[in-house]
Parts: structure tokens; C-alpha cells; sequence
């Protein structure tokens, strides 16, 4: 792989058990909430900066500017990690429906091949035998290389194990300082899954944190670089946090040249903060609807319920 010279450079792997450690970066570059010119430039200059790792989903509705991002760059396909999700609407959450949604996202990325494809979240109404078994013979086509899920608890990422052929290589949950994920990050390590975080920022809350910024300032990184250092020295864990802007793009990446002591560790696990915790007490109805379906609640769900 060509690396520009003033690359960060990621190291080969950050665990040494998991299948996939060895072919997915541990900083890949998010696309949430971006789309079109936007997301095409900040993907094509995430890869010249050094990005080897692009999230993108079908929700997004930005798979063709991404696609088109890697197609035209300098950075052969091969070497870029390209993960997207399917919508966990019960619609696409039956085997023909899997295997075309698939489709669907090969063709809008431009690709003969997905790096890694998930269910976004979990419904009730899927088939997990059916949504599993049509991953898997996508994964024996030679159509996608790994599965995973997101948003998934303990409780449905083992009935996923048990229900595909193929590894369940990783679940990304949100995972950031405010917000933790011990219990599930454990269950993951044991059972050889990746754990991916996604909002690492707290979706640009951390850059503002005092705790962080302290412990910044002794290495001369931002708050913003301590988050994602904290995420990546943890063992199984990757993070693909998403900027638009070329230089937090080129900040996001640039955290392999320090370490966090094991008292920096700890100090960054202690600010579990009160904004996600008030968000999964006080809103009761959510909290109980998670426990039911698993972790994320899309929009259109959450107006739904009685808050
Ligand atoms: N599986 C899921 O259900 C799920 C859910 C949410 C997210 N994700 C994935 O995870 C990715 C990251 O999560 P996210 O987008 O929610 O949030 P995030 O990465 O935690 O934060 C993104 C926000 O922080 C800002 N930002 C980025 N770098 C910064 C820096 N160095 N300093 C200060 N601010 C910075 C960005 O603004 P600018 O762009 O203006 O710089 C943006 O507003 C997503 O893009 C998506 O790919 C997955």
C-alpha cells in the first residue's frame, strides 16, 4: 500500500485474537449526516491523508458518493475497507429482501464486493435464521467478505452467532467517554468479535471537556485525539469518527504517536457523563423499548413513543 508520506501511520493491528484485526484499520473516517459533494470530497481526502477504513450505510443515502470517492482516488479498492449497513426495517429483514438490499448497496457503491456488511439494528419481526443464512451465501458468492451487526445486545448478537455461517466479525454500538459498553465489550473479546464505536466524539461533545483536554495537553493532542486514543488502546476495539473537515480529518487519525497511561485510561472510563445517562433514565419509555430491541431507536420510533 502507497502511503502518502505525511501519513499517520495506523499500525497493522490493535488485537491479536480477533479474525478481522489484521484487515480493518483501527480509525476509519464516518459518514453520518453527510452526503453528496460533501461526503464525496471528504471521503476522497480522508483516503489521500492516510483513511484506509470508510463507514457508510444505506440510511445514509451517500453509498454512491462514497463509491465514486474510491473509485477516482489514487488508493487501490483493495486497499480500502468499506463497511455498510442494511436497514433493520422488518421489510428488509427476510432472506430475498437481504439478498437484494445487498444488491442494492453493491450497485450504488460501484463495487463487486462489500469489505463488511451489517444489519443497522434489530427488529422484532426479522427472521435471524433467514437474515443470517442469506448473509452467509452472500459471504460464499464471493459478494461480501464479512458480516457483522450494529446496535445489537448481548441477548441478539448470541442468537446472530448461532444463526449465521459465517463469523459475526464485529457490532457497532456507540461507544465514546460518556457512554460505555463494558458488559458487551466483554461478551465481544470472549467470543472473538470486534467491538466497533461509532460517535466517538459524542458526536463533537468531547472536543469541548476540560478532563480531556488535560490530559491532551501533556502530549500536545486535542480532547478530540484523547477520545479516540482512549477507543483504539483498548483491546478490540476500532472507531470511525466522522469530520467533514480536512483538519480534524487529518486530527482524527493522528493518535498513534502517544499512549494513555493506565491512570489516563481510567480517568477517561470515569466521565460516564450525566447527558447519556439522563438520556437512558429519564426518558423511561426509550430505556424500555432498548432492553426489548436492542440498543438504537430510530427517529421515527422515538416520535412514536409516549415520551
Ligand atoms: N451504526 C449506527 O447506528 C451508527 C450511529 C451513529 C453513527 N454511526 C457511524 O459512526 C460515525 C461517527 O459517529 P457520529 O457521526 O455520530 O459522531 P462523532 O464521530 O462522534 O462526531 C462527529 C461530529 O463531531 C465533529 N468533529 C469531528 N471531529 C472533530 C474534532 N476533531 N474536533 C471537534 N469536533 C469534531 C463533526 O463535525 P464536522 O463534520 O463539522 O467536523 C461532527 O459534528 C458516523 O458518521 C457513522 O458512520 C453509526
Amino acid at each position: 500500500m502507497e502511503l502518502n508520506p505525511k501519513t499517520p501511520v495506523q499500525p497493522e493491528q490493535n488485537v491479536e485474537s480477533n479474525r478481522l484485526a489484521t484487515a480493518i484499520p483501527p480509525v476509519g473516517v464516518g459518514t453520518y449526516r453527510t452526503g453528496g459533494y460533501e461526503c464525496f470530497n471528504a471521503v476522497s481526502e480522508a483516503l489521500e491523508i492516510g483513511y484506509r477504513h470508510v463507514d457508510t450505510a444505506m440510511a445514509y443515502e451517500n453509498e454512491a458518493a462514497v463509491g465514486r470517492a474510491i473509485e477516482v482516488s489514487s488508493v487501490d479498492r483493495e486497499d480500502v475497507f468499506v463497511t455498510t449497513k442494511i436497514k433493520g426495517y422488518p421489510e428488509f429483514l427476510s432472506r430475498d429482501r437481504m439478498i437484494e438490499a445487498v444488491e442494492g448497496s453493491l450497485q450504488r457503491l460501484g463495487m463487486d464486493r462489500i469489505d463488511l456488511v451489517l444489519i443497522h439494528w434489530w427488529h422484532p419481526d426479522g427472521d435471524m435464521d433467514d437474515v443470517f443464512g442469506a448473509l452467509s451465501r452472500l459471504v460464499d458468492a464471493g459478494k461480501v467478505n464479512h458480516i457483522g451487526v450494529s446496535n445489537f445486545s448481548i441477548e441478539q448478537l448470541e442468537r446472530a452467532m448461532d444463526a449465521a455461517d459465517a463469523p459475526i466479525a464485529t457490532n457497532q454500538v456507540q461507544y465514546h467517554p460518556y457512554y460505555h459498553q463494558d458488559d458487551l465489550l466483554s461478551f465481544c473479546r470472549d467470543n472473538d468479535v470486534l467491538l466497533t464505536a461509532y460517535s466517538p466524539l459524542a458526536a463533537g461533545r468531547v472536543a469541548e471537556d476540560d478532563a480531556l483536554s488535560a490530559i491532551g495537553n501533556r502530549y500536545g493532542k486535542s480532547a478530540a485525539q484523547v477520545a479516540i486514543r482512549w477507543l483504539v488502546q483498548q483491546d478490540g476495539v476500532v472507531t470511525i469518527p466522522k469530520t467533514v473537515r480536512s483538519d480534524r480529518l487529518r486530527e482524527n487519525l493522528d493518535v498513534f504517536d502517544f499512549e494513555l497511561t493506565d491512570a489516563e485510561m481510567e480517568r477517561v472510563h470515569e466521565l460516564e457523563g450525566p447527558l447519556w445517562y439522563r438520556l437512558n433514565t429519564d426518558r423511561g419509555a426509550i430505556s424500555r423499548f432498548r432492553s426489548e430491541v436492542g440498543q438504537y431507536v430510530p427517529k421515527r420510533v422515538r416520535d412514536a413513543l409516549p415520551l
